[in-house]
């Protein structure tokens, strides 16, 4: 039997992306490889969102070249954003690569895998979703259903648009009948993904169908029947509508956890990345927030050291991740990018001492302010989704609160259990805790 290994980089997209295209080969035949060496088919795919996620995949090329030389009938395949930035590029400045494809040409590996004539082909066309290739999950209660692909924003650093090419949305009827049959599979967690999930919809009447809602979408997924909870990434601050914040108070599945990307604090900073809010007007969704969800989890990604961040522009985002006192963040150096507004930046660029300084002082406070929040959890007991045996001390249970916390606790309980947790320490990042036994026996009751 033939055997296939698939490296993925970058965001949830590109894991849910590599799912199918393994229930893909899978399909064809093929059977996943622990490691590249015993496969027959090398898989990469990639990501090319800051010059890090370059680097490191590049570094994953030379050990597939050499895997080629070695046996020249291996297939090297390359997918993802990174192909698609370099389009044909791919087969000149790595010539031992076979098939190269974007992230709408999933389902074009399938075509040139069964076809017999081996002559190195790229396919970069955005042709549709993903949806209907088959899928391998890698945890039986947990699915990614992607909402839409692509991206209209124009924020001036980011390569996505330009990789993933204009937004188009999901029908609403073909992602509950995709839930649907999740649930009925056993799956009790749904993330819906997009680069802007709270535009869904709208460009549906672009292509002759009525225009829905993001809130709509929420509203359909929850009134399926096993679904326990749904979470989604990315929101756009811009597109944050009341109905979308109003949901989380009222669905009993949506969890109470926004990820809300910020990426600068200062009004002149937004404006020059294209973000198309303030910082006021940020500051006022959050505000809608705590209004109506007080106990959601806030998120967010932050870029420091953007072309022309003065000392004051940085002193506001510091203000922001204070005066929010954010459950997490994901933090970032600002990486110039081909083809991006901001990578043609030559002027008044930040030095690399600063950035690197400025990134402490940023982690610092969003730690600390993590740290402060997290308290309000202990000695709560709160609903856990298990996952697995911990980390770092395999008698005990890791598993997530609806906050998206990684919770570590002692007890018995399986992967896929929903068990409640009685919390008894936080930090920044995780929870501890212990197995609740009353809730546990109601619980295995039910
Ligand atoms: N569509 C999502 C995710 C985009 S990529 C969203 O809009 O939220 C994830 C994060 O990477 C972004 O939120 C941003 O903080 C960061 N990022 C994107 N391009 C970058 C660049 N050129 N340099 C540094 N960070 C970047
Ligand atoms: Fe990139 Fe902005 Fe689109 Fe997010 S919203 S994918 S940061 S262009
Ligand atoms: Fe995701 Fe990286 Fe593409 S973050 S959308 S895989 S550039």
């Amino acid at each position: 039997m033939k055997r296939y290994h698939v490296t993925t980089f970058g965001c949830q997209m590109n894991e849910h992306d590599s799912e199918r295209m393994k229930g893909m080969l899978e399909s064809l035949g093929y059977a996943e490889a622990d490691a590249a060496q015993d496969a027959d088919v090398i898989l990469f795919n990639t990501c090319s969102i800051r010059e890090k996620a370059d680097s490191k995949f590049i570094a994953h090329l030379g050990h597939a070249k050499r895997l080629k030389r070695e046996d020249p009938e291996r297939i090297i395949g390359v997918g993802g954003c990174w192909a698609q930035s370099v389009k044909d590029e791919v087969f000149a400045r790595f010539p031992f690569v076979d098939v190269a494809f974007g992230p709408g040409q999933v389902h074009k590996l399938a075509e040139f895998l069964t076809t017999d004539s081996l002559t190195a082909q790229g396919f970069f066309e955005f042709e549709g979703f993903t949806g209907h290739l088959p899928r391998k999950r890698a945890r039986d209660f947990q699915a990614w259903v992607q909402i839409s692909a692509g991206c209209n924003m124009a924020c001036s650093y980011c390569i996505v648009p330009s990789t993933r090419g204009r937004e188009v949305s999901r029908p609403l009827e073909e992602l509950v009948e995709e839930v649907r049959a999740l649930a009925a599979e056993g799956v009790k967690e749904v993330t819906l993904l997009g680069q802007n999930v709270n535009s869904w919809g709208r460009s549906l009447a672009a292509r002759g169908a009525r225009a829905r809602s993001f809130a709509e979408l929420l509203h359909a997924v929850d009134a399926i029947e096993g679904i326990d909870r749904i979470r989604y990434t990315s929101p756009h601050p811009s597109d944050m509508k009341e109905d979308v914040v109003v949901a989380h108070a009222e669905l009993a599945s949506l969890c109470e956890h926004i990820h809300l990307p910020l990426q600068a604090g200062s009004s002149r900073v937004l404006k020059a990345m294209r973000r198309t809010y303030t910082r006021e007007r940020y500051l006022d969704r959050v505000a809608l927030i705590r209004e109506h969800v007080p106990d959601a989890a806030i998120t967010t990604d932050i870029i420091v050291g953007f072309p022309g961040e003065t000392e004051e522009d940085f002193a506001q985002t510091l203000e922001i991740c204070e005066q929010v006192g954010y459950d997490g963040a994901f933090t970032f150096v600002f990486s110039p990018r081909r083809g991006t507004e901001a990578g043609a930046i030559t002027e008044n660029l930040v030095a690399h001492e600063v950035k690197v300084q400025r990134m402490q002082r940023l982690v610092e406070v969003v730690q600390r302010r993590a740290t402060e929040r997290a308290q309000r959890l202990v000695g709560r007991e709160l609903e856990v989704l298990v996952e697995g045996t911990s980390r770092t001390d395999p008698a005990r249970l890791r598993g997530r609160s609806r906050h998206n916390k990684a919770v570590n606790f002692s007890g018995l309980a399986s992967p896929g259990d929903l068990v409640a947790v009685q919390i008894t320490g936080a930090s920044s990042q995780t929870l501890t805790g212990e197995l609740s036994l009353l809730a546990s026996a109601s619980a295995a009751a039910r």
